[in-house]
């Protein structure tokens, strides 16, 4: 690996560890008994067709055995062939294990390259070029970098709608940038620059303004093309555009107008420039997208030593990863001369240093304002995007929404992917009307402005518990003694610290989230974790129970696992539930972890992406690095039961969990395996089913690049059936 490779991979792959605490130990001793049975088991059958409120609309019934199932619905748009009925099994032909430069997908589909990076979003300006020569301007109307989450908003005139296959607009992350590949002139550093402060790397300023500009969110007009099969993009859509790092974003909730977040930029603490390391994404359910922050640590620079702040101010910024040598590394935007800038502080509002007489003269809060939920109206090309600070201030990987009921609060669930953090929800105070569909983001002020915040404790016993983070209560007050919190703005800021005072479950990486419209209950990615078993304050536990042993010694958690559980009563305010584990992701010959049995067909390292369809199958998506010399990052469709469906518990690591099913090739099945370097993630479905779209972020070798080009890109993928049917029709027998 270049010097500039590794300094553009230390940017993406902040998986800090920052958490200090010893809260799992606290759950080890709580209970070893495993009595799953001892715990309430969640409803299964929802009533709730308002689930379906913002997706398509369909009826649903319950079967015999009480489980919910989706039927088809007169008023449905979609055609009423019996394609929203879950596939009882995976009948196609599961893709092998590669290594190849170029993506493989199922039999019978097709699998096409859209929307690369530097794509225009208009006309007139020039198409991408392998001489990179493109100016760092005009990437506020191309594609940006490393595609991740996103969704497909179905679009009828000028409004959302949620049924509307014909037309949408595709909304998606651009999660960060491979700086050696983006500039003509690769990743170019220069010694001690300027006077002080003195960088050892300094960056050019343009190179710094096109990363600030590949970052963030693209909207996209898709149409379908005529022949019926795949989409193409409305070039000079009114629709299409580009919110970046650089873009003005509202602060709400009960963190906007806090001390923590005013800047020379909004002294008032209600706006602040940017949206930044946008990883997964979600839908809210009145129909606008919801994008995250996750590894925002990695664009700014904590000037400070920790001699230079209060107590307080250095474990808020520590428990965010922003430790004491944090100015010299990661993207180092803040090191252009302020001479070069084009807009008020360009580069030194990525710098915390506090350089000015108060928060209102510099960007020591500037660091604060990264870190939320955010949301964005795709259908109002001229609203601001909303970080929605009640949701909590953490590395954010997606956001969903339980099955909203008419007359009961939304709930949402996510997590923060850092090594032993842990996982939250929010409960919102308003109660749901479904006369809010369509409401933009004045429907997100009702529901996600007011709220309260949980976090999620794993008992070793299969049950758990939500606790509230709420100031003044367990604890969270200014009698802290490690954070005093003064009020509900700093819990939130604070979150992590806050949930490690209420005694959260230290998990192992949580990424992405999913609810099954089908049982109600939600899965939670656990992509790895390296110092699982292996430091004292992340010892194995029920819910995190590998280890892997190599030579004899603990090795922590390679592969990953993939949580469960189910609410209470089938409750998603409630506030306890009860877990197992779905899924241990594992190579198939790696015998004494394979806990899921997995075998060659279905085997997988370090699940990430996670998307129920609303039929109910679920897709897995893989950022692995442990199975890589065996096989590419790939795709599984699969078709889980439900809580406490496995036969027995297992011990892993000489710690004892609960399973939930084997795995077989009827319930889970590779469907898709990306070019070689890449990572797969991002995903959704047109609402008939037709079109899957995922997307490859940081492919190796050359895919992506244009003809005869050498720079591999990232891009979208559109698969299709060939015969243009639904994707996993029931119909589908492989030649
Ligand atoms: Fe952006 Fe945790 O993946
Ligand atoms: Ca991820
Ligand atoms: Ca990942
Ligand atoms: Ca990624």
């Amino acid at each position: 690996m270049t010097l500039s490779n590794k300094k553009q991979n230390l940017a993406h792959e902040v998986v800090e560890d920052s958490n200090p605490t010893n809260n799992i130990d606290f759950q080890t001793i709580i209970s070893r008994r495993l009595n799953r049975r001892s715990i309430l088991k969640g409803g299964t059958g929802l009533t709730a067709a308002a689930f379906f409120g913002a997706l398509p609309l369909v009826g649903r019934t319950e079967d015999d055995n009480g489980s919910s199932i989706v039927n088809n619905d007169s008023n449905a748009a979609i055609p009423a062939t019996g394609e929203l009925k879950r596939p009882e099994s995976l009948k196609f032909t599961a893709v092998p294990h590669s290594t190849s430069d170029e993506m493989s997908v199922a039999a019978g589909y097709k699998a096409e390259m859209i929307l690369p990076l530097g794509t225009p979003l208009i006309s007139g300006i020039d198409e991408w070029k392998d001489n990179r020569e493109q100016s760092a301007e005009s990437f506020e109307r191309r594609m940006g970098d490393n595609h991740d989450g996103m969704w497909f908003f179905g679009k009828k005139g000028r409004a959302y709608d949620a049924k509307a296959s014909e037309n949408g607009l595709l909304v998606m992350n651009h999660e960060y940038v491979n700086s050696a590949e983006l500039s003509p002139f690769g990743y170019d550093v220069t010694e001690d620059k300027n006077a002080a402060p003195i960088f050892q790397n300094c960056r050019r300023a343009s190179d710094v303004r096109r990363e600030v500009n590949c970052h963030g969110v693209a909207v996209v007009e898709m149409k379908r093309r005529t022949d019926g099969m795949g989409y193409e993009m409305v070039r000079n859509s009114k629709y299409n555009r580009r919110i970046t790092s650089s873009t003005t974003a509202q602060l709400t909730g009960p963190v906007a107008g806090s001390d923590l977040v005013k800047t020379k930029f909004d002294p008032t603490g209600f706006q602040t420039r940017g949206i930044n390391n946008n990883c997964g994404a979600g839908l809210s359910p009145w129909g606008t997208y919801l994008t995250t922050e996750e590894n925002f640590l990695g664009v700014f620079a904590r000037g400070q030593d920790a001699s230079q702040l209060s107590a307080a101010e250095n474990y808020g910024r520590d428990r965010y990863g922003a430790t004491e040598d944090h100015a010299s590394w990661g993207y180092l935007w803040h090191t252009p001369a302020a001479t070069d800038a084009k807009i008020a502080d360009e580069f030194s509002r990525w710098d915390m240093t506090a350089v000015g007489a108060t928060a209102a003269d510099d960007y020591r809060n500037g660091f604060n304002t990264f870190g939320y939920i955010t949301e964005i109206d795709p259908f109002d090309q001229k609203s601001m995007p909303q970080k929605r600070t009640a949701l909590g201030r953490f590395a954010h990987e997606n956001c969903a929404f339980a099955p909203v009921e008419q007359g009961k609060p939304v709930v949402f669930y996510m997590g923060d992917d850092s090594r032993g953090e842990y996982i939250y929800k929010f409960v919102s105070n308003a109660m749901w009307s479904n006369s809010d569909i369509g409401g933009g983001l004045k429907a997100g002020d009702k529901y996600m402005n007011k709220g309260t915040l949980y976090v999620a404790i794993f008992n070793e016993d299969g049950s758990g518990k939500w606790k509230p983070l709420i100031h003044g209560q367990n604890g969270l007050d200014a009698s802290n003694s490690v954070l005093p919190f003064s009020g509900q703005d700093e819990v939130l800021v604070f979150a992590r610290a806050a949930a490690d005072v209420v005694g959260a479950t230290k998990m192992d990486r949580p990424e992405w989230v999913s609810v099954s419209p089908l049982t109600g209950e939600v899965y939670v990615t656990l992509t790895n974790n390296k110092y699982r078993g292996v430091r004292d304050d992340q010892p194995v536990s029920a819910p995190n129970p590998r280890s892997y042993d190599a030579d004899g010694k603990a090795s922590g958690n390679d592969n990953g696992h993939i949580i469960r559980w189910a609410e209470t009563d089938g409750d998603h305010a409630a506030t306890s539930f009860e877990w197992d584990i779905y899924l241990f992701a594992a190579p198939s010959d790696l015998s004494a972890e394979n806990l899921s049995e997995l075998n060659d067909s279905n085997d997988l390292s370090s699940p990430d992406g996670l998307y129920f369809d609303p039929r109910g199958v679920l897709w897995i998506q893989t950022d692995d690095g442990a199975y890589t010399d065996t096989t590419n990052c790939m795709l599984l469709a699969a078709l889980p039961g439900d809580v406490s469906d496995g036969a027995s518990t297992v011990t892993s690591a000489r710690q004892q969990t609960r399973v939930g099913m084997s795995a077989s090739n009827d319930n889970i099945k590779r469907f898709f395996v990306g070019p070689e370097g890449c990572e797969v993630t991002g995903i959704t479905m047109t609402p008939d089913f037709k079109t899957l779209f995922i997307n490859i972020q940081h492919p190796g070798n050359t895919w992506g690049a244009v003809a005869g080009g050498s720079t591999p890109r990232s891009a979208t993928v559109m698969i299709t059936k060939e015969d243009g049917d639904v994707i996993l029709a029931e119909s589908f027998v492989p030649a």
